[in-house]
Parts: structure tokens; sequence; C-alpha cells
């Protein structure tokens, strides 16, 4: 890795911001705050890393993962965008997080947080949708903030596309967490063909594949990790869908860029707007996915 000394910016508070090649040699950033060092690459305005001082990772990265040009970084937060999940002929997920985004502005604030704003540019991918601007800006702390802008440019026509902030958060052992914060809520079970259900647990443990997506869900969510002696909360804001991922044995072997093991260091819970809960965006309007991610101790 590189440090490029000369681009190296500090505030007037202690966060500052170092332009470093990454891995794979890709470009990315490295915040570093009073509380917490955090990564991002500009492929995906992708966050790699983030660390509280006292606290192991927050989020998980695989070994295994690919650092190549237009192939999807395993773990930390892919942004998914503007659709969710598999589309015919097209990559799932959607093409923002395969591309680069721009870099507009970095601010160290005088409280020693920094913000981080990305645009994604206008690639050909996106022409087949209405003219709209995304921004995604991410604030450093002792929390990891998260803001996904979109704003519809059209004059006339509504903005129909679907969202989320696909959170991989590091776990001591996959067998010990439970996931408060979902009970009373129906979802779809893609491990089951979307067969609609409703969660019946308070607090749900994970002993299998699960791939859930809940819907109308606005409520914060929280990983109990008893073998990291760890809380994170996942607050969010303008989010209706949680998705919770973890592709336990079978699932995590067919995947050539995640370990067969790491999926017992690791689980998903996902929020943004999917499914049922697609926007449509009235034009001129703007969407604002929010999400703050906090931990502490037991
Ligand atoms: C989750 C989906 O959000 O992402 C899963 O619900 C999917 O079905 C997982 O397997 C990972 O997707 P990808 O494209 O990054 O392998």
């Amino acid at each position: 890795m590189r440090n490029n000394e000369n681009e190296e910016k500090s505030g007037s508070g202690a966060g500052r911001v170092a332009f470093l090649d990454g891995r794979g040699e890709m470009p990315m950033l490295q915040v570093i705050t009073p509380w917490s060092t955090s990564e991002i690459y500009l492929q995906g305005a992708h966050v790699t890393h983030f660390k509280k001082k006292d606290e192991p990772p927050l989020l998980f990265l695989s070994q295994c993962s690919r650092f190549e040009e237009g192939q999807p970084i395993r773990g930390g937060i892919p942004v998914v965008f503007p659709w969710f999940g598999p589309r015919e002929g097209l990559n799932q997920h959607g093409f923002a997080r395969l591309k680069n985004w721009e870099l507009k502005e970095f601010a160290p604030a005088s409280d020693g947080s920094v913000s981080v704003r990305f645009r994604l540019p206008d690639y050909p991918e996106a022409s087949t949708f209405l003219p709209f601007t995304a921004d995604y800006i991410v604030t450093v702390s002792n929390i990891l903030k998260l803001e996904l802008v979109v704003t519809n440019k059209s004059e006339t026509e509504e903005f129909v596309f679907e969202n989320c902030l696909h959170t991989y958060f590091e776990v001591g052992d996959i067998n010990k967490i439970f996931i408060s914060g979902l009970k009373g809520v129906r979802y779809l079970d893609k491990v089951e063909n979307f067969l609609e259900k409703t969660e019946t647990e308070e607090m749900l443990r994970i002993r299998s594949e699960v791939d859930r997506i809940y819907l109308n869900t606005a409520d914060p969510v929280e990983i109990v990790d008893q073998s990291l002696n760890r809380k994170i909360r996942i607050e969010k804001q303008a989010s209706l869908s949680t998705v919770v991922w973890n592709p336990w044995i079978a699932k995590a072997q067919q995947m050539p860029d995640f370990g067969n093991e790491e999926f017992e260091r690791m689980v998903c819970v996902e929020s943004g707007n999917v499914a049922a809960n697609q926007i449509r965006l009235p034009p001129k309007e703007s969407s604002h996915l929010t999400l703050m991610l906090s931990s502490g101790k037991l």
C-alpha cells in the first residue's frame, strides 16, 4: 500500500483522510478519527473497514474477496442500487457497487468526525433510467453513519428503484449471536422460494442458511454477540426493509470469493427498500436512506 503524503489532509480537529492504493492497487481512502479508523474504496464507494479503538472490526471482509475492477467486494458495505437481487440479463444487486464513484468532498469537522461525499457518475448503465443523481455520504466518528441520497431529476416521471446498504457484520461465532427487533414482522423467505412468513422469534438465532427480506419495518435491529461480548445497533431512516443473510455451509462452499468456514464469523443485516418496499420517487424529489451503526460492550 502506498500512502501519498502530499494528498493527506488534516482538519482543524483530529480527524484526517489519506489517499492510498488499496488491495489490488485499487484507490481507497483511509479515514482516521480520535475514536476509529475506516477504509472506503472508490469502487462502489465501498466501506470495507470500520474499527473502533477498543473493539474488534465492526465489518466482516472475506479473506477471499476479489479486489478487481468491475467485480464486487465480498464484505464491508456494498451499496445496492438501483435494484436488489437478480435482474434478467443484468448484474445481481445493481451496478452501483461495481462502478467507481467520484469523491466530491471530505470534511474533517472540529468535533473530530470526518464526512466523505461520493457521487455516482453518469455511466451508460444508468441511461436506461430517468435522469437521477446518487450521492453517498459516509461519516466516521465513534459510530458509522451512511446516507444514500437519490434525487429524481425528471420534471414529469416517477423514478422507481430499490436500494440497500448491504452491511456485513463481523461476529465472533454465528452460533453465539442473536438478532432482536424483528418479532412480528412479515418476511419473504428466499430459502423457501419467497414463501411469506411472520417472524415469531424475539431473539432470532441462525442455525442454517438464512436469506430473508423483512418488509414494512423501520425499527432498529440489534445483534447481540456473546463471544465478542459486543452489541451492534442498526438504526435507520427512510428504510422499510431489513434483509438478514448468512449463506451457511453449502452456499459458502459454492462462493468463489468467500472462505468455506467464514459463514461462522459474519452475518448480514441489511437496510433499504426492496421488493414491495421499492421506492416510487416523485419528480424533483429526493430519498434519503440513512443508517447509524453503533456498538458497545454487552
Ligand atoms: C443478499 C441476498 O442480500 O445478498 C442473497 O438476499 C445473496 O440472496 C446475498 O446471496 C449476496 O449476494 P452477492 O451478489 O453479493 O453474492
